[in-house]
């Protein structure tokens, strides 16, 4: 999809569709809106007058053939109060608008952007919009013929004095919305084109392709490594395990600053091994490699934004399944940390590699662990598909992580991480146990097994397992996958 900067004055701009969003107002016709109505002789606010038109967010009023524009048609996206509309808001209804006008075969379309709001942030805000919104999740469908298909997208309304910023906004946009993208499209695979060995070499073509520095770690060396946690996931599958080492380390890192550790849950399926799980819904545990996903995607934006800090992103990657030489309810292992852990569940299997993930990576000299995982149903009990939910060790850090997430228009949620609940997992014939002996809290616990492994680094535990796949489309975005965290991740890492 084509994206441009528009400078012409919006009434000559001749795009199949002209999208405006409107304000809930008492009188929603102001500002630019209100220049189009007098072009349109009024009509404008009769539909305000008539209670079609309200500014309510996400309403949709479509005028064919306005008198006084070049354009064939008027969109107009209701975005909501004005004192609540920011980036996000911006972002949805640009996403929004796309997959409206997408559906009605118009296959161009201008954005017309409010005066108050021409700056790099708004530019960016769109362009993830529609970019992210045109993402369909149908790439095994063969009959394409009837396709619908957004070719350009102009952004209008940025004056000459506002084009640099318009630019840059642009330009960071498309790199964050198609890594974005590029992890949504490994999460949307199904298993069986998706193993650990092929999400492997995905991730190092992309590495090498971005000059970022890889390193794919084989079953034997995993096993040099004494990664017993992750090996004991992998024994019960055909597919061999894969640890994934991506590098990011410019020449502008000061010595002894933060390096930052991006940690992500890579199981191309999991079944729930020996304590398998029910049919029911089972086929959605190919998304159980989203957080992996999602960092190599932070990884190939970051390639091209070019922070100042160190990162290194590691991720493990295993089938879970109950073959015959599958590990048993009972079993201990001892992880490459040395903690011995007695596996109660093998479907609380995600901690399990994490826990060999997050303590390699602080091996490597991360000196901040960040983890993305799909790790419990009780985060989807919890905060459904709306929040992701964060624990953190460290205050300042889950602090200045959140303020990222607000930034990036992504809603995130701090969940609890007491002491107390520790004694939860303590085991009684190894170090620990990998599911509680306890009821409830899920979603600590899932949590706190991991922090057993992060010794005193500052460490962010994301649980994504509700808010990486959409069970229905939203107006702004497709059903499946979300590609959730990796914006605000992008974010957090820029911000050093
Ligand atoms: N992959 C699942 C978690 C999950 C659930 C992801 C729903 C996406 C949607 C994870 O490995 C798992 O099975 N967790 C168990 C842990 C339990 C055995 C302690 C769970 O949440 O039921
Ligand atoms: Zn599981
Ligand atoms: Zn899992």
């Amino acid at each position: 999809m084509q994206i441009t900067l528009e400078s012409k004055p919006f009434a000559g701009i001749e795009a199949e569709a002209l999208v405006s969003y409107v304000f809930e107002e008492s009188d929603p016709v102001q500002g630019r809106l209100a220049e189009i109505d007098k072009l349109a002789g009024g009509l404008l606010g009769k539909l305000a007058k008539s209670g079609e038109l309200t500014g309510k967010t996400l309403e949709f009023t479509l005028i064919h053939a306005p008198s006084g524009l070049k354009a064939a048609r008027l969109l107009l996206v209701g975005a909501g109060k004005k004192e609540q509309f920011n980036s996000a808001t911006l972002r949805k209804v640009a996403g929004a608008a796309l997959r409206y006008l997408k559906l009605r075969s118009v296959k161009n379309l201008a954005l017309l952007v409010c005066q108050a709001q021409v700056t790099e942030e708004a530019a960016q805000a769109i362009v993830e919009g529609v970019l992210t919104a045109d993402f369909e999740s149908d790439k095994y469908k063969t009959d394409k013929k009837n396709d619908k298909r957004i070719e350009s997208v102009s952004i209008a309304g940025y004056a000459d004095a506002e084009r640099g910023a318009g630019e840059k906004g642009l330009a960071k946009g498309r790199i964050i919305a198609d890594s974005q993208n590029f992890a949504r499209d490994l999460i949307n695979e199904p298993s069986n084109k998706m193993t650990p060995t092929i999400l492997a070499q995905k991730a190092e073509v992309m590495a090498r392709a971005a000059g970022l520095s890889v390193e794919i770690l084989d079953e034997k060396r995993i096993a040099e490594l004494k990664m017993g946690a992750l090996l004991s996931v992998a024994q019960g599958s055909v597919e061999p395990p894969r640890m994934m080492v991506i590098t990011y380390n410019p020449p502008t890192a000061k010595h002894g600053a933060p390096v930052i550790g991006l940690i992500g849950k890579a199981v191309t399926f999991d079944t729930g091994g020996i304590s398998i799980k029910p049919a029911d819904g089972m086929e959605k545990m190919k998304y159980d490699m989203a957080g992996g996903a999602t960092m190599i995607g932070v990884m190939r934006a970051l390639a091209a934004l070019k922070p100042n800090v160190k990162v290194i992103c590691v991720v493990p990657s295993t089938e879970n399944m109950p073959g015959g030489r599958a590990q048993k309810p009972g079993d201990i292992q001892t992880a490459m940390s040395g903690k011995t852990i007695e596996v109660l569940n093998t479907d609380a299997e995600g901690r399990l590699i994490l826990a060999d993930g997050v303590y390699y990576a602080k091996q490597l000299g991360a000196t901040h662990l960040i983890d993305a995982a799909t790790l419990t149903g009780a985060i989807v009990v919890a905060l459904a598909g709306i929040n992701v939910g964060v624990f953190g060790s460290d205050q300042a850090f889950t602090d200045k992580f959140l303020s990222s997430a607000k930034a990036a228009g992504e809603k995130m949620w701090q969940m609890p991480i007491d002491e107390e609940y520790r004694e939860f997992i303590k085991g009684t014939v190894a170090d620990i146990q990998n599911i509680s002996s306890g009821k409830g809290a899920g979603a600590t616990i899932g949590a706190l097994f991991i922090k057993e492994f992060t010794g005193d680094s500052p460490w962010i535990h994301l649980d994504i397992a509700g808010t990486a796949w959409n069970d229905d489309a939203k107006p702004w975005m497709a059903k499946g996958p979300t590609g959730v965290t990796l914006r605000t991740l992008v974010h957090l890492v820029m911000s050093y």
